[in-house]
């Protein structure tokens, strides 16, 4: 035996380790939005510094019990990319393309790991500046231990993309993953997540498509008044290490401050109770939606969220172009809360949230309608509209380089008429037939608000009594 001779170890991952274990900590749907993720950042690098136009774009998803489909025309990937970068599992230290931009790709394996979920047999295509060309991940390829280079073969003469861009394609599905793409609640979870998700791309106009439908986005905005004096949603803006933190807190279009339960309310309610809370973007990207829990501070120095607060809705926003240092978990679509950017941001969105608890405990007295008129001239705006609004006032510029804007101090938030005596709610329910054989007596037609025809039977008796009154 050579005494001289060193053994060495072997230190490499197997695929076995990738393949299963990379694969489950992340959701099926998460796997998805990463697909969705490459093709925006996509969209980004093909833009260069441009604003990008998501109007001009599209992501194309199909899913059934035999494959799993995405299509975008973002501009493919670079052929030099696919050789050293793309099809690596972990980026390299030396992969220093997205300095510059917004990208959310910073580990390097959202791609493999969601077709590693999906299934053994996948093809990516990528068509980028005339260069055609496709890369299959083989089971054979899968089932040998050696990590073998993937074989990159072109296919100019393909049809499948008629313009820049890449097309992902899995086969051979897993049994569980097959019988989630012919699910139509996994479909429809799917729809959700990306309208949630991607809601500030698909609000500039970008199209997704899932299964032949449109992703519609959900809005999540806050009111913002015409009038310069007219009331307005607290903001507050700062660059904190390299992270610009965006932050507004107002009310939603629910608009009531009343906390009764008339079916009218009730509706309004649950549509704007869903964005109700705090949202929270990184790079665009919505982490999480309409959050009500002490993840964002409810119940932590101010009171636990409850229905008077369904009309509050808080967004706040991280952007940067180092996208490890935007406070999210790995999988991107959960908050790093031990993140010192979002301990900071949470200071103020605190601040802002107190703003509005008071004022719905100043009002909750008094009748809605009564606040109304002050709201007349608002508009419902996303974060960076309001804040492009709100700059337009008299905003406080503070030492350390941060705005804010608190409507309180500012005194634009209307107050309660005090001289007025003040109100009590009247709450009863009655059959929804009875109700409609009222509303057909009082207003013509049965299907009036059952709030409304509770108040004007009210209205009814005190103005009769005040007619006797006056007779007397
Ligand atoms: N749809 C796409 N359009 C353009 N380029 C793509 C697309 N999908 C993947 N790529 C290229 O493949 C690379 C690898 O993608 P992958 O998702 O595995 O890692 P990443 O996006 O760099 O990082 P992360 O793991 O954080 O998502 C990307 O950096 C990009 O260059
Ligand atoms: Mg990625």
């Amino acid at each position: 035996m050579n005494t001289n001779q060193q053994d060495t170890a072997i230190a490499i991952p197997t695929k076995e380790f990738f393949v299963s274990m990379l694969t489950r900590d992340i959701s099926l749907v998460d796997a998805i939005l990463d697909l969705v993720d490459n093709c925006l950042d996509g969209a980004l690098r093909a833009a260069g510094n441009n604003q990008v136009d998501y109007s001009r774009h599209s992501v194309i998803i199909e899913m059934n019990a035999d494959r799993f489909f995405i299509k975008d025309d973002c501009g493919g990937i670079p052929r030099d990319i696919a050789i050293n970068y793309a099809f690596k599992m972990g980026r390299e230290p030396d992969d220093i393309r997205d300095s510059e931009s917004e990208t959310i790709g910073m580990y390097g394996v959202g791609m493999k790991r969601a077709i590693f979920k999906m299934g053994r047999d996948a093809i990516v295509l990528s068509y980028h500046n005339g260069d055609k060309f496709h890369v299959p991940i083989s089971p054979e390829w899968l089932d040998n231990k050696e990590w073998e280079r993937l074989p990159i073969i072109n296919s100019e003469s393909d049809e499948s993309l008629d313009s820049p861009g890449t097309i992902i394609e899995v086969k051979s599905l897993y049994p569980s993953v097959s019988r989630h793409f012919e699910s139509d609640s996994f479909i429809n979870d799917v729809k959700i997540a990306i309208g949630e998700h991607f809601t500030m791309f698909l609000q500039r106009g970008l199209n997704i498509e899932v299964n032949q439908a449109q992703v519609s986005p959900v809005r999540v905005e806050v009111l913002v008044s015409e009038a310069k004096d007219g009331p307005a949603p607290f903001i507050y803006q700062k660059v904190i290490d390299g992270v610009t933190v965006s932050i507004t807190v107002g009310l939603n279009t629910g608009k009531s401050l009343d906390d009764d339960d008339d079916d009218i309310l009730e509706f309004e309610r649950n549509r704007s109770a869903s964005t109700a809370g705090w949202t929270v973007f990184c790079n665009d990207r919505a982490v999480i939606v309409g959050d009500k829990s002490r993840l964002t501070g409810w119940g932590d120095g101010i009171p636990m969220y409850h229905g008077q607060y369904s009309v509050i809705t808080g967004i706040v926003e991280f952007r940067s172009v180092s996208a490890d240092k935007l406070p999210i978990t790995t999988t991107k679509r959960a908050l790093d809360t031990s993140s010192e950017v979002w301990s900071e941001a949470k200071i103020k969105m605190r601040e802002g949230l107190r703003v509005w608890i008071d004022h719905t405990n100043t009002w909750k007295n008094y009748p809605r309608s009564d606040q109304t008129k002050y709201w007349e001239s608002s508009k419902p705006l996303s974060l960076s509209k309001a804040i492009e609004a709100v700059a337009k006032r008299d905003v406080t510029n503070k030492h350390d380089g941060a705005i804010e804007y608190n409507p309180t101090k500012k005194k634009v938030l209307p107050v309660p008429d005090t001289k007025k005596p003040s109100s009590r709610k009247i709450v009863f329910s009655r059959p929804i037939e009875e109700i409609r054989v009222v509303s057909g007596i009082l207003f013509d037609r049965e299907d009036e608000a059952p709030s409304a025809v509770g108040e004007k039977c009210f209205q009814i008796v005190l103005e009769r009594s005040q007619k006797n009154d006056k007779e007397r």
